[in-house]
């Protein structure tokens, strides 16, 4: 069996996930019982979303009243932890996610039930009650309460992931800098019927982890979400052994033949910012150079960054290519003798030199949003 972190390079936690999957909460349906059914087919599993403190309990009884399926427990925390425990030896990394109003009620949960789960902190509810509580959905207008949650949870120890509906707040983009600035480490991104274009925006404004979800009923749904910008996909409605188990193994395959599962398209056929590890030297009238200027970079930043993250590494080579170096080179899926003849010469196969360009990404990644600390969030045209 291959290894899952030579497939996929992702933890959690210090853990390995197993596969980019995973399960979205849905109130009242989502726990161990659900989970332990669907295990062999995904990495991660949200169970909840749990209502943490009077106001969202509140909001919860009167949803439930209403007809919606909710969990309902007279000490939340206790049933949290048993839920929890029950998931412990499973294999797959248990997230939480959570509805409640003060930074309090969120740490409190943390210190019962420790720092193996994700914290996810659910600003994505958007029935009245709950609203009015000052949970959910209100948090995505609050983002000053949002954000001092994100950082009394990271404050103790955890590992956060922020669940959002695209288009509630009037600047996607900025929202997913906030949730960063503030120290999340997932951003869960229901994106409604707003597709790929909202994901790149998100993609292009902040350096953590994604969760794309909404819809993602086969592997080419999946596909396309992974190369605009997504690095786990999530389902709920969906969820039944057949749907994961496609696209599991579709995900499988990409691995193993590309070396680089969610690798982006190119720039100029829509791809998103991990695509500069794919673009030609700034020297043409192409995307590349209104997309810097758009990103807050110069060419000769881009150029740089891109000249030092090689060094030393394969990809510094390439002598039979445009550009003179591999750094400048297109994904393999793009055939390209001259390419090839460089991979050949210093015995690159092409699975690595996706895995190289994936390390180059990540490194240009890291030193572009260090450069660009404080620059304003940039929206998309949503062109692809
Ligand atoms: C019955 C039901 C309950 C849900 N409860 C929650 C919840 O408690 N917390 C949350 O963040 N999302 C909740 N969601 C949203 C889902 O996690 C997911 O974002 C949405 O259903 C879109 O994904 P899908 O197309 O894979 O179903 C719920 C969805 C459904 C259908
Ligand atoms: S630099 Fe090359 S890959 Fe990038 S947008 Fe221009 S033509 Fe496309
Ligand atoms: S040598 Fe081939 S792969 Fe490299 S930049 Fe030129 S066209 Fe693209």
């Amino acid at each position: 069996m291959t290894d899952s972190y030579d497939l996929y390079e992702l933890e959690i936690n210090g853990r390995t996930v197993n596969t980019p999957i995973a399960l979205a909460s849905m109130a009242g349906v989502t726990d161990a019982g659900y989970v332990l059914a669907r295990k062999d087919n995904c990495g991660i599993a949200f169970i909840g979303g749990y209502s943490i403190d009077a106001p969202a309990m509140d909001a919860s009884r009167e949803m439930a009243k209403g007809g919606r399926a909710e969990f309902l427990f007279d000490d939340p925390i206790a049933a949290i932890k048993d839920e929890v425990s029950e998931l412990k030896d499973c294999g797959i990394i248990t997230g939480l996610n959570l509805r409640g109003c003060e930074p309090a009620s969120f740490v409190a949960v943390f210190n019962a039930a420790g720092s193996d789960v994700i914290y996810e902190i659910d600003a994505h509810c958007r029935q009245e009650p709950m609203v009015k509580a000052g949970a959910g959905e209100y948090l995505l207008k609050d983002t000053d309460k949002l954000s001092e949650i994100i950082r009394a949870l990271k404050g103790a120890g955890a590992t956060v992931s922020v669940k959002i509906r695209a288009g509630v707040s009037a600047d996607d983009a900025a929202l997913a800098a906030i949730i960063e600035d503030a120290g999340a480490d997932i951003i869960h991104v229901d994106l409604m019927d707003f597709g790929t274009a909202k994901l790149k925006e998100i993609r292009n404004n902040c350096n953590i982890l994604i969760i794309a979800n909404n819809s993602i009923n086969d592997f080419d749904a999946a596909r396309e979400m992974f190369s605009h910008g997504a690095d786990i996909v999530s389902l709920a409605r969906r969820a039944d052994k057949a749907t994961l188990s496609g696209i599991r193994a579709g995900i499988e395959v990409q691995a193993k033949e590309s070396g680089w599962y969610n690798s982006p398209k190119q720039l100029c056929r829509g791809g998103d910012i991990r695509s500069l590890a794919f673009c030609c030297m700034p020297v043409k009238r192409c995307p590349l150079i209104p997309f810097l200027d758009k990103i807050g970079i110069s060419p000769k930043e881009y150029h740089d960054f891109k000249v030092e993250s090689v060094k030393g590494t394969k990809l510094e080579s390439g002598e039979s290519t445009c550009f003179g170096s591999l750094a400048w080179c297109c994904k393999s899926s793009t055939p390209c003798m001259f390419r090839d003849l460089s991979l050949k010469r210093v015995q690159l196969p092409q699975r690595e030199y996706m895995r190289l360009k994936r390390r180059l990404s990540e490194n240009v990644l890291k030193r572009i949003f260090e450069t660009k600390k404080g620059i304003p969030a940039v929206s998309e045209d949503g062109e692809d």
